[in-house]
């Protein structure tokens, strides 16, 4: 087991960190139950600023510390990790603060809304030697494991393109929009599976329930990449339909995820055009199609929340990378800022920084 240096001093057998969570709304209740069903660790208090989350929470987990105050937790000499699950406009000063308290800090996605800010997180956390870990649940998910593996082993030739779709209707909120709400799963997963550097993004979209605030509810963007892979997102909370779903299409075989069913996540379509990347004269003489069977693996599916709760544990104790670190929270973030930049300038490509 490691050990560590708390704020005296003094060093500390890190055999289970303690966890305390700041924010405890409708998603960070689910890391508060996470982290208190977890071995590994021992969670110690909750902080929110409403009462009546800090009153659900002392319901159904009575031994845990609460308060309203998120210092009483980061300035702690009894806690060794931060779970940061508040509104995102606020990740920034809590994160902060945890870090520059020696505490090892999960922080939801978006990291923070600034790109510098986000930057100072980064190095905060390498300076201090504390794990910085963004929640980009998507990237703890079964399926895109073996999404993962499927586009690494070439098993789909070389990715030409991918799109995601994550509509539904509601929830609607008004201190962020859709692009900022949704978008980071989709541009980490797009990031994660596409190894190549995001180089510019165009954003269009259009806000019809907070006209006034100028807050979209529907974007539809497109990141370029260097090695010519385009990769392209819609995301809604004012749509018929509720979906949650990738689809990749590669030079030899073609994949779909789709979280909304319940087993059969990912298919692997045996279609493509073949003969294309031979220089004929005629193009379209040598080219030919082939419609293959579709096959439907057997995924290993295993709550997310729970493997990045652990995940994060396991990296404070064996002092590893996260797979989501700071870094990757950053490099979602420069996407997104550019996007909005794009999205601001009615479609305008920007480039990513
Ligand atoms: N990873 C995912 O799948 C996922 C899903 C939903 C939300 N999120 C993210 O989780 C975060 C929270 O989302 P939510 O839907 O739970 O929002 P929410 O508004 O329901 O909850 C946010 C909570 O943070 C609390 N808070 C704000 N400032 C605080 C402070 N200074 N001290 C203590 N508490 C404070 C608020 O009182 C509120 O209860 C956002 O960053 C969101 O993007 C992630």
């Amino acid at each position: 087991m490691m050990s560590k240096e708390n704020q005296k001093g003094v060093s500390r057998i890190m055999e289970k960190p303690r966890v305390a969570v700041v924010g405890s709304g409708s998603w960070g209740f689910n890391h508060v139950r996470t982290f208190n069903n977890l071995n590994t660790c021992e969670l110690i208090g909750v902080s929110d600023l409403n009462d009546n989350n800090l009153i659900r929470v002392r319901g159904q987990f009575p031994k845990l510390k609460t308060s309203k105050e998120y210092t009483d937790f980061t300035r702690s000499n009894d806690i060794d990790a931060i779970v940061v699950p508040s509104s995102a406009e606020t990740h920034y000063e809590i994160a902060k603060d945890a870090l520059v308290h020696g505490k090892h800090c999960l922080v939801e996605k978006p990291i923070t809304l600034d790109i510098d800010e986000a930057q100072e997180l980064v190095n905060l956390a390498k300076q201090k030697d504390l794990v910085l870990m963004v929640g980009h649940l998507l990237l703890y998910h079964g399926a895109v494991d073996f999404l993962k593996k499927l586009v690494d082993e070439k098993k789909i030739g070389d990715m030409l393109y991918l799109y995601s779709q994550r509509v539904n209707l509601g929830k609607v909120r008004s201190n962020e929009n859709a692009l900022w709400s949704f978008a980071p799963h989709d541009i980490s997963i797009m990031l994660y599976l596409i190894d190549s550097k995001p180089i510019r993004v165009s954003a269009t979209g259009q806000s019809f329930l907070q006209k006034k605030n100028n807050i979209h509810d529907v974007v539809f963007f497109t990141i370029y990449f260097e090695n010519g892979t385009i990769a392209t997102g819609q995301v809604s909370w004012l749509d018929p339909h509720k979906i949650r779903k990738f689809t990749i299409v590669g030079t030899k075989k073609m994949i779909t995820f789709d979280d909304m069913e319940v087993r059969e996540k990912i298919r692997i379509y045996d279609k493509g055009v073949d003969g294309w990347d031979v220089s004929y004269d005629s193009y379209a003489e040598s080219m030919s199609i082939h419609d293959g069977d579709i096959s439907i693996p057997k995924v290993v599916l295993t709550e997310p929340l729970k493997r990045e709760d652990s995940h994060f544990i396991e990296c404070i104790i064996d002092k590893k990378k996260p797979l989501t670190d700071g870094q990757n929270g950053l490099d979602v973030l420069k996407v997104l800022v550019a996007a909005q930049k794009s999205l601001d300038n009615y479609g305008k490509p920007e480039d990513i920084l």
